[in-house]
């Protein structure tokens, strides 16, 4: 199929090379001249692990372009996906904008049948404004193109997307008429040949909340495990081995069970946000998912608070941090428990230096420049001087240190360990002061 993929940045671009892997012939357009630029030289502008590759093999058998024209492709198309960004609005709400923007470029400029596929997360009722712009360009220009418009939300996770897309658990579709369904089964076919059943098609309302369904539910589990580690500390119980007896219950599953300093991402927070919304305005108060919110701010704050807490006075320490993106393998530092951290260390007068393998650049540029932050080339080389080592994203090149050579590098032995990668016997055995989150060694904040 001929596919136009409508924004390029994470699910866009992810999406649009796994369509072409697979034998499609697929189009990618963004408007960030830049980010195409680069594209067109077979260089990814976002850190996804195999992503590099997968375009260049495409891109060499012709099956993936990149413009930053919509006008160039859409001629061609049989389905165009819009999959641009859904900020969080001054008032909570998704902000729809450059979704109507798309939508009503492809009304100005389509001329032949197509199938708009909406994969950008978006409030229940985005289908049908989409289709609303797209008739009224369409009725301006007395045209008698057929566009359907279909909801397709996206559940790939940043740091694993390829494997996502390529094999999903499944897929949603929702779509008004049924009639669509024929271009989804000839679109995704190649990736639920181990079962079709995957292709779950349903009506265009009930797709959309389903994706704020979907992540609400996962940051729900994050929230309550967080408060349960916060009664583990209080208490002396082991949030580990809670987490294990809970999971292995199978109505409850092992995923998303994992104590840290709250989540982060460009997903979690604004989707919450935007379902909170989406109840106030249909007069249904979503109280759990108020309280998930509370509960994630308090846990940011309260990761830092550990640190505060356990020096007293910040003032000239030298904390190192390790770990920026929101968590492994994402260059992606939106909404990261990192900012809330750093920032307030730095307001107690810390110095920081910190470290992240791929998300350092995007920090910098988003968190703004400071004079007592500064970035390390090598986690090792953070830790030089530093009073105490801040674990904040788990990627695997922190997960096993060389405490000695830790320990000669850093002024002060002192670790919180905010993800429980690491074992305090451990490091207590190498003279470590070491805290974790709501596992029994850590230390109970009054
Ligand atoms: N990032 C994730 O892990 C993830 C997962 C599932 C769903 N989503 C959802 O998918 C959507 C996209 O998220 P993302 O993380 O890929 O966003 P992103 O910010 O990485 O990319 C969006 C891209 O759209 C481009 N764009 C904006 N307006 C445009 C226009 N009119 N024409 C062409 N390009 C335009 C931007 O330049 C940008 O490159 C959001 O709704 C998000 O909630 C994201």
């Amino acid at each position: 199929m001929r596919v136009v993929m409508v924004g390029t940045g994470y699910v866009g671009l992810v999406s649009g090379t796994c369509l072409s892997e697979v034998g499609h012939n697929v189009a990618c357009v963004d408007l960030n001249e830049e980010k195409i630029k680069l594209l067109k030289d077979g260089t990814s502008p976002i850190y996804e692990p195999g992503l590099e590759n997968l375009i260049r093999r495409n891109m060499e058998h012709d099956r993936l372009t990149f413009t930053t024209r919509i006008s160039e492709v859409l001629g061609n198309a049989d389905v165009a996906f819009i999959a641009v960004g859904t900020p969080e609005g001054e008032d909570g709400s998704a902000d729809v904008r450059y979704v109507e923007a798309v939508a009503e470029s492809i009304g100005k400029l389509v001329e032949r049948n197509l199938m708009v596929v909406v994969k950008s997360t978006v409030p229940v009722g985005t289908c049908d404004l989409v289709e609303e712009t797209i008739q009224k360009q369409l009725a301006q220009r007395q045209s008698n193109v057929k566009v359907t418009v279909a909801s397709n939300p996206e559940f790939l996770k940043e740091g694993d997307a390829i494997g996502d897309f390529m094999k999903p658990d499944r897929i949603i579709v929702g779509l008004n008429d049924p009639e669509g369904q024929a271009v989804f089964r000839d679109l995704y076919g190649p990736f639920v040949l181990d079962d079709q059943g995957k292709l779950l098609f349903m009506d265009r309302r009930s797709s959309e909340l389903t994706k704020y369904g979907a992540n609400s539910m996962l940051a729900t589990r994050i929230s309550f495990m967080n408060e349960l580690s916060l009664l583990c500390e209080r208490l002396g119980a082991d949030i580990d081995k809670v987490r294990q007896g809970i999971g292995t219950d199978p109505r409850i599953g092992k995923k998303f069970l994992y104590a840290g300093p709250g989540y982060g991402g460009s997903c979690f927070p604004k989707d919450v946000a935007a379902l909170l919304k989406t109840g106030e305005k249909n007069a249904v108060e979503l109280e759990v998912l108020n309280a998930v919110t509370r509960a994630n701010v308090a846990q940011k704050n309260r990761a830092a608070d550990k640190i505060i807490a356990h020096f007293k006075d910040l003032n000239g320490k030298r904390i190192a941090v390790w770990g920026l993106a929101f968590k492994p393998g994402t260059d992606d530092v939106r909404e990261a428990p990192a900012k809330t951290i750093i920032q307030k260390l730095l307001d107690q007068g810390a110095y920081v230096v910190a470290h992240d393998p791929q998300g350092q650049g995007n920090f910098a540029r988003e968190f703004g420049d400071h004079e007592r932050l500064v970035y390390a080339d090598s986690s090792y080389e953070a830790l030089r001087g530093a009073d105490a080592m801040v674990l904040v994203t788990e990627w695997s090149e922190y997960r096993r240190p060389n405490w000695d050579k830790a320990a000669d590098m850093m002024a002060g032995k002192v670790v919180f360990d905010l993800r429980n990668q690491y074992q305090s016997q451990e490091l207590h055995d190498r003279g470590y002061h070491y805290e974790c989150m709501g596992r029994p060694d850590s230390k109970l904040l009054s």
